[in-house]
């Protein structure tokens, strides 16, 4: 199967001045690595903290700054600047820039293109939680939304400037996220949809200080839950443990051993999509100790009896009515990839399994890149090429609509 191929989508952002200014860069990093354009407007006080330079760089596009620069009104007035644009995005809003929007100034390109634009416009507030709690900017704020902007954040913590309070700029997660509905018009394509995913590792206790387990560290797990979330499911993600932040959007729940991570999913069901995506262990210490094991004074080898763990892919793939209308799972080969995958599509009966070599050369576990064949129960496959871990969960997210919205009988396994 192709992928049909879609009109790029077009992001305006607007970076105003304040620290949270470099979170922003990491925005438009994700943006561009899902392969959406951004067009940059640097305000004088944006400047101060990131360069036109690093902008662009990122951007891959010219950044703008200057209102009356003549090559720029030439090239692209500020009228076409914030009309081509599908969603325009303020981040860092600064205390300064949402008054002048709720005022409709327009002394520069920023505010000027925001008072132009007949785009949505979604901002990122961020400043000392003292100014966020003015009465001068809770009424700039109410007014914005009542023009029907749109506000992600800010969020409370420690501010840099030592104070604590809410004021923080949303995450760069969120900050996607918010833009990623928006861009789907609002309704993501899996709205009112159900997903469960698995994620990371599981930790099988061997006593109370050790255990066994494996080197996945989550990043594909959890990117999938956030595009599917993104994409307007109602995400359920349960992961082992991981040096990861919950996705935004989701309602994520931790576990440690395979038996939990079992449970848990079985607790999330009924779903209409399974992604299960962790490396769980295939067997666990037989006898868990009450006390810590000790060494024998002689030296001699320890044995340690293993037992086999549910199989969480394969019980949910067979789960009868209770089945999720699609189950896809991962396979992680360090040799003939193509051969296992397939024995293994079969044996535990999910729809799709994503085949990826693990082998140490490829760097795959714990990296950010990831490259797979999506095996298809009725024989089909596809290679995909190398991608972002991210860029992978949302081609396979949007595969995942395509299949739910196509004939459910032709397009997705029964079970
Ligand atoms: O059999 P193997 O571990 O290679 O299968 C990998 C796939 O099965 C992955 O999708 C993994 O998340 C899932 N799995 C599982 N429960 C297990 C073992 C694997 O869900 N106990």
């Amino acid at each position: 199967m192709t992928t049909p191929t879609v009109r790029q989508r077009r992001v305006l952002l607007v970076v105003g001045g304040g620290i949270a200014a470099y979170k922003t860069l990491e925005v438009v990093r994700r943006l561009r690595e899902r392969d959406i354009a951004v067009r940059a407007i640097l305000t004088r006080g944006g400047r101060e903290f990131v360069t036109p330079l690093s902008l662009a760089s990122l951007a891959g596009d010219k950044v703008y700054d200057e209102l009356f620069s003549l090559t720029d009104e030439a090239e692209m007035g500020h009228i076409r600047l914030s009309r081509e644009a599908d969603l325009v995005v303020v981040a860092p809003a600064t205390a300064d820039l949402m008054a002048k929007m709720a005022h409709g100034h327009a002394d520069d390109l920023a505010t000027t293109a925001l008072l132009a634009t007949d785009k949505p416009v979604l901002i990122a507030p961020a400043m000392n939680p003292v100014m966020w709690e003015h009465a001068a900017t809770r009424r700039n704020v109410a007014q914005l939304r009542a023009d029907g902007i749109a506000v992600v954040g800010p969020e409370g913590g420690d501010m840099a400037c030592g104070e604590v309070g809410t004021g923080r700029m949303a995450e760069p997660a969120a900050i996607l996220a918010a833009v990623l509905a928006r861009l789907d018009g609002g309704v993501g394509r899996l709205a009112g949809r159900r997903a469960v995913v698995t994620s990371g590792p599981t930790h099988e206790p061997l006593d109370p200080v050790r255990f066994l387990a494996n080197r996945s560290s989550g990043r594909q797990g959890h990117a999938i839950a956030e595009a599917l979330a993104c994409a307007g499911a109602e995400v359920t993600l349960v992961t082992g443990p991981v040096a990861l932040a919950p996705p935004a959007g989701v309602a994520t729940v931790e576990v440690e051993s395979a038996r939990e991570m079992a449970d848990a999913v079985d607790a999330a069901l009924p779903a209409d999509i399974a992604v299960c995506a962790a490396a769980v262990a295939d067997w666990r210490p037989a006898e868990v100790r009450d006390a810590k094991l000790k060494k024998s004074d002689d030296g001699s080898a320890l044995t340690v009896a293993l037992t086999a763990n549910p199989d969480i892919l394969k019980t949910l793939a067979q789960a009868g009515p209770r089945r999720p209308r699609l189950v896809v799972g991962f396979a992680a080969e360090t040799e003939d990839v193509e051969r296992h995958a397939r024995a293994k599509l079969a044996k535990k009966g999910c729809d799709w399994l994503l085949a990826n070599d693990v082998s140490p050369a490829t760097g795959t576990f714990g990296g950010a890149r990831n490259r797979v064949v999506l095996f298809e129960r009725d024989g089909g496959a596809e290679r995909w090429p190398e991608l972002a871990k991210t860029e992978l969960a949302e081609r396979l997210v949007a595969r995942i609509a395509d299949a739910l919205e196509a004939d459910t009988t032709a397009a997705v396994g029964a079970g």
